[in-house]
């Protein structure tokens, strides 16, 4: 505990420091430039080094390589975003079921479902058991980093969102898409992590999308985050406001993405050594335990992950660990008033979810808290079941790359969608 608060206080210098460093450098004026840089895809590169193929492969290439016809779908959000949908066909003649829509978590794209290979990718195996598979991506991921007037390499405001807008927006128009191709009333649901967030911010800021839901598994949900065991995002929560303003004005508003050094390092790192370096990251952020997700599996979902997302984003989770609440982005006094009429940024109301919901959870996950999952589920009107995975190592990634989710959790899933459709 010593130790925790030694380090709190000194990334709040270190943070304060280059934060007036950096404000002051400016006259005090807050940059309005990004940084934008490409590293190049080098596939030669990557293949002379040895890279397990599928690390960079994308979405339709894995499909196509493991035995899968997909398709490459494109939606416009209300407020201009171009989206990246996969759709991964049935097995089957008949496709007399709802379509499921797969919703990846932070950092994370439509690829996390099907990185696992096929005996171990969700995708995969709904695929297999005739449901017509629909995988989305949220706006600035590698997938969905367009707009219709804004370019992300210099338009500032491309990157003003967080889940808010992912379920406010990008779920609704994926929802509505999926509904008008397939020609069904309903789709069922199925997140993780940030993919949960996503779901309740939907399904309470436009309560009427719970009719076009005809079921939701969520899997390591995350929406009140006051217990989350994770040490990094607690410390860096406490200087939530100082960590957005300086990332912002450095012309960090896009964070971790595919295109930047940091992928780059992380993905070769966990090609030489997924066992020892990806698996001490996963355990100091997630509560990982070695050995329950296959070495493979994690150097190729390591070329995935860290695919992008917006400075706000990890600032909208930072202010939830701190305000011990589960509510929209808080803009401070004036832009609340400004965007909300309210001086607080308004909670989402997870009362108003009347679709059925399914939880999984892990005991040893550190970003979603069984407390936390307990303050949620207590206040759904509809929760069919809390299912707790019953192996006490279970962490967050567990449930979609775990050489165990075949065994406990997808059984659960397909179970579950049969039932329902
Ligand atoms: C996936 O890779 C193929 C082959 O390089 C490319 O033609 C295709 O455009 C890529 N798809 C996406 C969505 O990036
Ligand atoms: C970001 O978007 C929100 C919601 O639309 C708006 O209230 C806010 O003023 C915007 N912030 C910036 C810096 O553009
Ligand atoms: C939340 O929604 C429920 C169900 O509609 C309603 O009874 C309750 O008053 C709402 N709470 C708030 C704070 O608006």
């Amino acid at each position: 505990m010593e130790q925790v608060k030694q380090v709190n206080a000194l990334l709040r210098i270190f943070l304060i420091v280059l934060s007036v460093y950096d404000v002051g450098s400016l006259g005090g004026i807050r940059s309005k430039s990004l940084i934008s840089y490409s590293i190049p895809e080098s596939r030669q590169l990557k293949k002379a080094l040895g890279y397990h193929e599928d690390t960079y492969l994308n979405f339709t290439e894995l499909g196509s390589k493991h035995g899968y016809r997909t398709e490459q779908h494109t939606v416009v959000t209300k407020d201009g975003y171009i989206l990246t949908v996969f759709r991964i066909l049935s097995k089957c003649r008949t496709n007399a079921r709802y379509p499921v829509l797969l919703m990846h978590g932070l950092f994370d794209t439509s690829d996390v479902w099907i990185v696992a290979g096929k005996q171990a990718g969700i995708g995969y195996i709904l695929a297999e058991n005739c449901f017509d598979v629909w995988v989305p991506n949220h706006r600035g991921n590698r997938y969905s980093r367009r707009h219709v007037r804004l370019n992300p390499n210099k338009d500032v405001s491309f990157w003003n969102y967080s889940f808010d807008e992912h379920g406010n927006y990008d779920l609704p128009a994926a929802v509505d898409y999926i509904i008008a191709i397939t020609q069904r009333p309903k789709v069922n649901y199925i997140g993780h992590s940030q993919g949960t967030t996503d779901f309740f911010v939907m399904t309470t800021l436009r309560p009427e999308y719970n009719y076009k839901i005809q079921l939701s598994i969520l899997l390591a949900p995350v929406a009140w985050m006051s217990n989350i065991m994770s040490p990094i995002p607690k410390l860096l929560s406490y200087m939530t406001e100082q960590l957005k303003i300086f990332l912002d004005s450095a012309g960090y508003s896009e964070l971790l993405a595919q295109h930047q050094l940091t992928h780059f390092i992380v993905e070769y790192i966990c090609q030489i050594s997924a066992d020892a370096v990806c698996s001490s990251t996963l355990a100091a952020t997630t509560g990982y335990k070695f050995g329950t997700i296959p070495g493979k599996t994690l150097a190729v979902a390591f070329g995935h992950l860290l695919s992008g997302t917006s400075s706000k984003s990890i600032a909208h989770f930072g202010q939830l660990i701190q305000s011990r609440k589960f509510h929209r982005y808080n803009e401070g006094l004036r832009g609340n008033l400004l965007r909300y009429g309210t001086t607080e940024a308004p909670e989402y109301n997870v009362s108003l979810i009347t679709s059925p919901v399914v939880i999984i959870t892990g005991r040893n996950d550190w970003l979603s808290s069984l407390k936390d999952v307990a303050t949620l589920s207590s206040r759904l009107p509809n929760l069919l079941e809390n299912f707790l995975v019953p192996e006490p190592s279970w962490s967050h990634h567990n449930h979609v790359w775990g050489k165990d989710a075949p065994g406990y959790v997808f059984p659960k899933i397909v179970e579950y969608l049969r039932w329902f459709n």
